[in-house]
């Protein structure tokens, strides 16, 4: 096939624990985008049970692979490649999705193309506004990264920042496991601080160095827990809405800092964020309103694409197979890949 037919890539998600199968067309129409959560599988432990994620891929990902071709009207004769994650994540859980796509590329012919799960996170962005030019920043804010990213062009990038300790996705999930809010903790603690006063509790806020685009979140979570000792030693309630919009807002406060630390040095005129964190409603409005401020453009998908899903991976995909960028058939899992 030339590459100026309609390019059809199939994406292939089993990163952690959703395991997700797509079909996008062009790198901006979805045909078909199927996400099979465990969220009822992990919550019960308050986070995710590797060896159990990695069982519930296996047994669903063919039936996801069949069932979005289906959706799409397509058969595996009419793709162009098979994109799949490759890392990071959890090893087990990679290599279902890993081992699916090699089989199908090779059964079919067809190329074989590794993503890196945070590239995939940063082209949610490229599925929904393929009118997003470059250069731009980008922000990734999910359960295992938090990133900021100059994008000068598709395939070259620089990182100016990354999350030095916990994740900022990680740390919504850590204060709300403390609290027993359940698995993911991010938008139940999103939900609750609507009617919580972010000014309640006083939570500080790690701005590193001066200048410095890193994060770092482990100070917040262990204060979240002290102050949680602090309420239960003097026999006091713990008021769930303002402890949620108060560390919420410490959360928000540093993401939002830094991303317009980073635009102003580049001199950007876009910002894109992403990753499930990108979920957030006051993150959402609080870099609105930052980067209106300023006259940055910020751009965010919908929630369904913030969070895990192969839609994201296949356009992702989609540029690299331009770049020719193919994966030979003994890919590996990596489940400690860097952005580089
Ligand atoms: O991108 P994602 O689905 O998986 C990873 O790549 O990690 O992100 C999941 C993370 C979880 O930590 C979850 O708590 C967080 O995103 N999250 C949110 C919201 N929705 C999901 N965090 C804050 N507010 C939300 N509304
Ligand atoms: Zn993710």
């Amino acid at each position: 096939m030339s590459k100026e037919d309609q390019i059809v890539i199939m994406g292939i998600e089993s990163s952690c624990d959703d395991t997700a199968v797509a079909v996008v067309e062009n790198g901006e129409k979805i045909l078909s985008n199927l996400v099979s959560s465990q969220v009822d599988l992990h919550g019960k432990f308050g986070g995710v049970v590797p060896e159990v994620a990695s069982r519930r891929h296996l047994d669903i990902v063919n039936v996801l692979v069949e069932e979005a071709l289906r959706e799409a009207d397509k058969e595996f004769s009419d793709l162009s490649a098979i994109a799949v994650t490759y890392g990071p994540g959890l090893v087990g859980a990679l290599l279902i999705g890993v081992a699916t796509a090699k089989a199908l590329a090779f059964a079919c012919g067809l190329p074989l193309i590794a993503v890196n799960h945070i590239t995939g996170h940063m082209y949610a962005n490229f599925l929904v506004h393929p009118d997003l030019q470059f250069p731009l920043l980008s922000l990734i804010v999910s359960g295992g990264h938090t990133n900021l990213v100059y994008m000068e062009q598709h395939g070259k990038h620089e990182i100016m920042g990354r999350t030095r300790d916990d994740a900022a996705g990680e740390v919504f999930d850590k204060a709300a496991r403390a609290v027993n809010l359940g698995y993911p903790g991010g938008p139940v603690i999103d939900r609750l601080s609507q009617e919580g006063d972010p000014e309640a509790i006083k939570f500080p806020r790690a701005f590193l160095e001066e200048g410095s685009l890193d994060f770092s979140f482990s100070g917040l979570k262990s204060a979240v827990l002290n102050y949680l000792n602090r309420q239960k030693q003097k026999n006091r309630e713990v008021n769930l809405k303002d402890l949620s919009a108060s560390f919420q807002q410490a959360v928000v406060d540093v993401l939002v800092d830094k991303t317009l630390l980073a635009a102003d040095k580049k001199g950007v005129e876009r910002i894109a964020l992403s990753g499930g964190v990108a979920a957030n409603k006051t993150l959402r409005a609080a870099l609105s309103k930052g980067a209106e401020g300023k006259g940055y453009k910020l751009y965010y998908p919908p929630v369904e694409f913030c969070t895990d899903n192969a839609a994201m991976i296949a356009c992702a995909g989609h540029y690299q197979f331009f770049e020719n960028n193919y994966a030979p058939l003994d890919l590996n899992a990596v489940p400690n890949l860097h952005l580089t």
